[in-house]
């Protein structure tokens, strides 16, 4: 019998909608071969929605959201919004999305294809091994917390934000990685900045008391400047790595080198119930929107993790990313990884890889 599922594509804005693109097209191509409906409905987010409605997340959008089994969303912000004194912006969108639908794990993935190795600016030599998780926290932290604005202040403009973190936040979130390093090398590192900041003091101390309840996975603390050196030093020696929001943001741009690039790497955001939404890292990447020319990979290997996670087609998740990496093996390549096909042909070689599996 094959599965049944109704998939929200918010395809955002820039190379968005040229990324969101070659995903429905690979997820339409696993859906005929392996005897699957999904039905896929688009509604606007970002700068485009603002555009549109005054607001980077209608009521129809979020609500549609809800009611389906996965969002697929590519990228959201550009230049045209970036007016530091705008009253909103497209990404509050996405933050609004990740927050209404309690997506407080975000799961980044990276694994470099060993065809892809030479991509890299760091020596194949150090990443060969490398199959590092990053966990992020993202529903709390600076993103969210409470108060934060701007005021005058003796004659100057003062700015200010706020990192609040709860207790049970950060259980559930380290829960969550705990939980997923037993499917893996068994490795926890929790990355914090405990000797400065009071909400790292109480991560590392939610961290630690949840590590005996997993039995055989090892937990270590690493605090986030040496992570940062560490990833590039010695990548293959990660297995879990589990942080706060705005640290996991910045880890894993610098994580996306190793893959080789931004245009490679997807995630998962997920949330104890409902549908999990699923993106590629990067950005709008406004220089390159509508040229044709973005690397569709970061988003169909998020489809892959939409058919793992949302819809629990493990075999059909990995017969992607197996077609993914048949398709650099056979040197297709766009031009961020050292290549000169368009989006089109880097999906058109990928669809010919699933058919010929
Ligand atoms: C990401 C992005 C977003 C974030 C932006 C677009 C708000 O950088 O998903 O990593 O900071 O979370
Ligand atoms: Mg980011």
């Amino acid at each position: 019998m094959g599965t049944t599922a109704s998939i929200a594509v918010l395809p955002g804005d820039g190379v968005g909608p040229e990324v969101t693109d070659a995903a429905l097209r690979v997820l339409t191509a696993v859906a005929s071969r392996f005897g699957h409906l999904f039905k896929f409905a688009t509604y606007p987010i970002g700068g485009c929605s603002l555009d549109a409605h005054g607001t980077p997340l209608t009521g129809e959008t979020l609500e549609a959201c809800k009611q389906s089994d996965a969002v697929l969303l590519g990228a959201v912000g550009g230049p045209r919004w970036d007016d530091p004194s705008a009253a909103v912006r497209p990404e509050q969108g996405l933050l609004t999305l990740r927050k209404e639908l309690g997506l407080f794990a975000n799961l980044r993935p990276v694994k470099p294809f060993p065809a892809l190795l030479d991509s890299s600016p760091v020596k194949p030599g150090l990443l060969k091994d490398v199959d590092l998780l990053v966990v992020r926290e993202l529903t709390g932290g600076a993103y969210f917390g409470m108060p934060r604005g701007r005021e005058r202040v003796n004659g100057h403009v003062r700015a200010f934000d706020t990192i609040e973190y709860h207790d049970f936040e950060i259980r559930r979130i380290i829960e969550f990685a705990f939980g997923l390093a037993q499917q893996r090398r068994r490795k926890v590192t929790s990355v914090d900045k405990a000797n400065v900041l009071e909400t790292s003091r109480l991560w590392r101390q939610t961290a630690t008391a949840v590590a005996p309840d997993f039995e055989g996975v090892a937990l270590d603390h690493m605090l986030v400047d040496t992570a940062s050196m560490r990833l590039i030093t010695s990548p293959a020696a990660f297995d879990v790595l589990v942080t706060e929001n705005m640290f996991g943001d910045i880890l894993t741009d610098e994580a996306s080198v190793l893959a080789g690039s931004m245009g490679m790497l997807a995630s998962a955001s997920l949330g104890s119930t409902g549908p999990g939404l699923y993106e590629p890292i990067h950005g709008s990447a406004p220089d390159i929107a509508g040229t044709g020319a973005a690397n569709p990979v970061g988003a169909v290997l998020s489809a892959a993790l939409l058919l793992r996670y949302s819809l629990r087609l493990d075999t059909e998740a990995r017969a992607v990313e197996e077609a993914v990496g048949c398709a650099v093996a056979d040197g297709h390549r766009t031009a961020d990884i050292g290549g000169r096909l368009g989006t089109e042909e880097m999906t058109s070689a990928i669809i010919g890889c699933l058919h010929r599996m």
